[in-house]
């Protein structure tokens, strides 16, 4: 296994939509392991295949205390199943060291294959709706920061742009 490098925020990579899974073989496994590693190391809760520049549909997702019940979602979508909105203060991996408020809509079902390619659904709300819906937005090229103020955005944008200066 291996940690793969993360993309930052205002990296245009991120922008990229990213195409559907179609081989479900061992290097398909390989990346899912190496994700999911990546994702423990850095202390996230979700990492989708964009942020790590691989641009096909996949993402994994621990919500447990303990970070013991990886998730696998190739192909997912998300189908809202009630209107109600929750807020929740979200941060991401490719934007370290920010978090800001987003809200989004609070129950949905998941559409997803698991790493057999086999098809699966669940029901998600809480925590793992919010960030199943944050990681299909890398899928399509989107940013929780695009939800904020775009003065808050560039704000944002400066600052990491200077980090990333400093340690170039
Ligand atoms: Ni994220």
């Amino acid at each position: 296994m291996s940690i793969l490098q993360i993309l930052e925020f205002p990296d245009p990579r991120l922008r990229k939509t990213a195409s559907p899974v179609t081989v479900f073989d061992a290097k398909l496994e390989v990346l899912i392991e190496d994700m999911l590693e990546t994702m423990y190391e850095a202390d996230g809760i979700g990492l989708a295949a964009t942020q790590v520049n691989v641009h096909k549909r996949l993402l994994v997702i621990d919500v447990s205390e303990n970070k013991d019940s990886p998730q696998t979602f190739i192909n997912p979508s998300f189908e809202i199943i009630e209107d109600e909105l929750v807020e929740y203060d979200e941060g991401c991996l490719s934007v370290p060291g920010f978090y800001e408020t987003v809200s989004r809509p609070a129950i949905g079902k998941v559409s997803a294959q698991d790493l057999t390619g086999e098809a699966f659904e669940l029901d998600a709300y809480g925590i793992l709706s919010t960030c199943v819906q944050h990681e299909i937005d890398h899928l399509n090229g989107k940013l929780f920061v695009d939800y904020i103020s775009a003065l808050k955005r560039q704000r944002i944008r400066n600052k990491l742009e200077k980090e990333h200066k400093k340690s170039a």
